[in-house]
């Protein structure tokens, strides 16, 4: 455990801290008010109130878990609400969603840097990471357990940005987490998605993991209260990429970074294993979720916004047929993905990640007749 949180592990309404609170508080009226969301005109109680609208606000589970005697009977808590510095976790209560560690705007760096420093200082901040990254909260029990699975060929200067950035955004966000990167051995076209049925089969050998994060390698969160819990899903989080001006580029897009709950993922049959090459993946999976009847959410405003590391596709080739394999999503569902998928990986823990290495080629996934 770090020393920048035993600060919290003082009761949040002990005298010590209150004062602390009481000034958070103004700030936070003040916030929003300048939201202009409408509060009270009772100015001498609101402290309190507004205190006890962030606390419910940011439980999402009926603050059941949090047994604070609000005495407050509306539940008009404004949506946008997080909890104030100094908040105090319990280690046998769940994690809010909405912490205060989560500040919003984040720095982006994409200075290159070694994977084995990216290792040395993130287990010098956090010595209680296991190998292959597995971290989780303890100070508060985890709301929920993240497999992070990331795709991989040739992009070894990647990685540790990755690491780097998104390793502690995950432990502000008090998630239990663990990276697997999937690299594709082989001479085949880079196949992004059959990668990630790969490597969800082999995360789950590992431990009942509830929500599943599919991320590029080169996509940097800009904003940390982008949660990557699973709310609300399915998810596509990556909604405003700076490549892409910061601007949806279609509605349907579903790319870069999007999440599903364990239960979702194998309810639609995975990712599709037919797409070699780049491109296509992304939308056929969002078929995939619209004809099981899911609603795909996405952050609000600011919260979805990411940087790519500029590359270009090395070599990797455009996968052309995938307009005509888009026309048949449908068809194909039932009988390509994680029910026709054959590989066999090369498993190996680095100090931040699982190591899957496996060879694809076609014959891996067989395709019956639709
Ligand atoms: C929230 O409270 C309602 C009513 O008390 C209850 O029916 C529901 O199960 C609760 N939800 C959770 C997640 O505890
Ligand atoms: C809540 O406040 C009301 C009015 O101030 C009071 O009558 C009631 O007893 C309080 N309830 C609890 C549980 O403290
Ligand atoms: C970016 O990361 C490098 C290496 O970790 C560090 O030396 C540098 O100070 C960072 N830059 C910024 C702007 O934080
Ligand atoms: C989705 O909704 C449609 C229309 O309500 C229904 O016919 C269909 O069976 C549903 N599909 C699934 C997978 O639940
Ligand atoms: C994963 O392991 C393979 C085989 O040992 C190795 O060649 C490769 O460089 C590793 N990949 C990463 C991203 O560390």
């Amino acid at each position: 455990m770090h020393s920048f949180y035993f600060h919290s592990f003082i009761f949040f309404l002990s005298p010590i801290t209150s004062k602390c609170v009481r000034n958070n508080m103004n700030e936070y009226v003040f916030m929003v008010q300048a939201r202009g969301i409408q509060i009270r005109e009772n100015v001498k109680n609101i402290g309190a109130q507004v205190l006890e609208q962030v606390v419910r606000g940011a439980y999402s589970i009926n603050g059941t878990d949090y047994s604070y005697d609000f005495n407050f009977s509306e539940s008009d808590a404004p949506p946008t609400t997080y909890l104030p510095e100094g908040f105090t976790y319990l280690p046998s209560q769940v994690c809010p969603e909405k912490l205060p560690s989560m500040k919003g705007r984040l720095e982006v760096n994409m200075t290159e840097i070694s994977l084995e420093e990216v290792e040395r200082f993130s287990l010098e901040r956090e010595p209680s990471m296991a190998p292959g990254g597995f971290w989780k909260p303890t100070d508060c029990l985890p709301r929920w357990k993240v497999a992070i699975l990331v795709p991989f060929r040739n992009r070894h200067e990647h990685l540790p940005i990755l690491l780097r950035h998104l390793v502690p955004v995950l432990q502000k966000q008090r998630l239990q987490f663990a990276f697997y990167v999937i690299e594709q051995g082989g001479t085949e076209p880079f196949n992004r998605a059959m990668l990630f049925n790969v490597g969800f089969k082999e995360a789950m050998k590992d431990l009942d993991w509830d929500c599943l994060i599919f991320h590029d390698v080169d996509h940097l969160m800009e904003n940390d209260r982008n949660y990557y819990g699973c709310t609300d899903m399915p998810r596509h989080f990556a909604v405003k990429l700076d490549k892409y001006s910061y601007m949806l580029p279609y509605n349907e897009f579903f790319g870069g970074v999007s999440g599903l709950m364990v239960k979702q993922f194998k309810k639609i049959n995975g990712f599709p294993n037919a797409f070699w090459g780049w491109g296509g993946e992304d939308d056929d999976l969002w078929n995939r979720v619209q004809f099981a009847n899911y609603t795909v959410s996405r952050p609000q405003g600011d919260q979805g916004r990411y940087m790519s590391i500029p590359h270009h596709h090395r070599g990797e080739a455009q996968f052309l047929g995938r307009y005509t394999l888009l026309r048949h999503s449908k068809e194909r569902q039932k009988v390509d993905g994680l029910n026709n998928l054959n590989y066999f990986p090369l498993v190996s823990r680095s100090p931040l990640f699982t190591n899957i290495t496996v060879s694809l080629s076609r014959k891996l996934a067989p395709i019956a007749d639709y």
